[in-house]
């Protein structure tokens, strides 16, 4: 394991974070134990820099090596309305799978006309209603979809633009719960079992639907590049052998799944090398067809905001088992972050008011929920810790309060946003008792 130095690791962190004069962590000139003092514990904080930078170096990466591009944030990583508006100013798109995270976009006035709706079976409510808010674009899944949305189209008398969600088959290596571009995946058309070229046929016939284009996504996070090259092939030689008039293709979406390092022990990412893979993939098979005016699409979701956000907890009680382990228990856990349970996924963490202090003695970070799997982080180095320390669990701005829960009847925490000019922005409240009890009427 890699020394945990607060230098070695500065890459987890938000910009802007630092050790304060007072030997605290901040961000942004906003010293995190003052930030749970008022919003309470656990605490997530996104930083608008950070997401801001990192979004522009997506566009700018891909757009130096493809001229026509379109970056579309896929919002089930972490969906929020003023996340939403920053995203819109640095020129992204942006993808639902949900009602729900189309009505923020809804509420919030995002242009549809930049939103992608994804997802292995939306409702007639969700088509309805993105087809009567003029979405952009509905990525289809199923050939129920293909029929279902017609008919809706057909009922309202207009015409949605569809792209095709294809399987290609091809294996990103990344955990078995979250590889959706293989054979055996309840995503999308597969190419090798024919279902995909029979959904073209069936688009192409139905009188409310315009085809746009393809898409696929192969899993996530992916930290290989040859899965994108062998995929952009495959399905471009599908394309040509199978897409009317391919030449006039539009949209070539390769999806998202883009790596981040989530703990002092992961190798660094390079954006650049998964642009150039991908847009010279694509380049060569554009150019050796003569295709004019695709489009080029991604959709990232972990790559934008993970490392914007970090999570803040409270440590309560601590046992030591004797040359076994000391479990150091904290006031989240799983139903704040279910990713340690869910995929075995590992952090790094550091202290926040012994952030000067020696990290060195090896502790586990046990959740306050009632399973022996709600473990956040095992076997990390820790100042020797004490109730009321605070300890920070970076990289936890992607699928952790996206996939939060109410598990134990707990209340989600609250999440505040350091803004681009260092003042503070609540971004949800913390949940009552209330908000839960009242929706069981008492
Ligand atoms: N596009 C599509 C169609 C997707 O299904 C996904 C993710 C993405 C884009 C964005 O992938 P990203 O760039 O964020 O890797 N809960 C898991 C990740 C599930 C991702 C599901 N689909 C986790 O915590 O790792």
């Amino acid at each position: 394991m890699n020394k945990v130095t607060f230098e070695n690791l500065k890459h987890l962190f938000p910009e802007k974070t630092k050790i304060s004069e007072k030997g605290n962590l901040e961000i942004n000139n906003n010293d995190l134990s003052d930030l749970v003092n008022e919003f309470g514990s656990p605490l997530y904080v996104y930083d608008e820099n950070t997401i801001r930078n990192i979004s522009r170096e997506y566009i700018n990466c891909f757009k130096s090596k493809f001229e026509n591009v379109h970056v579309s944030y896929s919002s089930k990583a972490f969906s929020n309305p003023v996340l939403s508006q920053i995203l819109l100013e640095e020129g992204l798109g942006i993808d639902v799978v949900s009602g729900g995270e189309l009505e923020i976009l809804i509420r919030c006035k995002f242009p549809m006309k930049d939103v992608n709706f994804h997802g292995n079976n939306k409702s007639e409510y969700e088509l309805r209603k993105s087809v009567i808010n003029n979405i952009g674009l509905i990525t289809i899944d199923s050939f129920y979809e293909l029929d279902l949305l017609d008919s809706i189209c057909n009922e309202l008398n207009t015409t949605q633009n569809i792209t095709l969600r294809l399987s290609p088959s091809v294996d990103p290596h990344t955990h078995e719960l979250t590889s959706t571009g293989i054979l055996d995946t309840k995503f999308g058309f597969s190419i090798e079992t024919g279902a995909a070229k029979d959904a073209i046929i069936s688009a192409q016939k139905k009188n409310n639907l315009n085809l746009k284009g393809i898409h696929f996504h192969l899993g996530s996070p992916i930290f290989e590049l040859s899965p994108y090259e062998e995929a952009i092939n495959y399905v471009f030689e599908f394309v040509k052998d199978n897409y009317p008039n391919y030449k006039d293709i539009e949209i070539f979406n390769v999806g998202g799944g883009f790596a981040v390092p989530y703990s002092v022990d992961d190798p660094i990412v390079n954006i650049d090398n998964y642009a150039s893979t991908i847009c010279n993939t694509l380049k060569e098979n554009v150019n050796k067809n003569s295709i004019k005016n695709v489009k080029l699409v991604i959709e990232p979701g972990r790559a934008i905001v993970a490392r914007s956000g970090i999570a803040i907890y409270t440590i309560g009680g601590i046992k030591e088992i004797p040359n076994l382990r000391k479990y150091v228990s904290v006031d989240g856990g799983m139903a704040d972050n279910i990713r340690p349970a869910l995929y075995g996924s590992k952090y790094s963490l550091f202290s926040v008011n012994k952030a000067n202090m020696p990290h060195e003695e090896i502790v586990t970070i046990a959740g306050k929920f009632c399973e022996t799997g709600d473990k956040l982080v095992e076997n990390v180095p820790l100042p020797k810790p004490e109730s009321n320390d605070l300890i920070a669990i970076p990289v936890s701005g992607a699928y952790n309060f996206s996939m939060s829960s109410n598990y134990n009847v707990s209340l989600r925490p609250a999440i505040v946003l350091i803004k681009s000019n260092g003042k503070v922005q609540l971004l949800r409240r913390r949940e009552t008792y209330n908000d839960i009890l009242e929706l069981s009427g008492i």
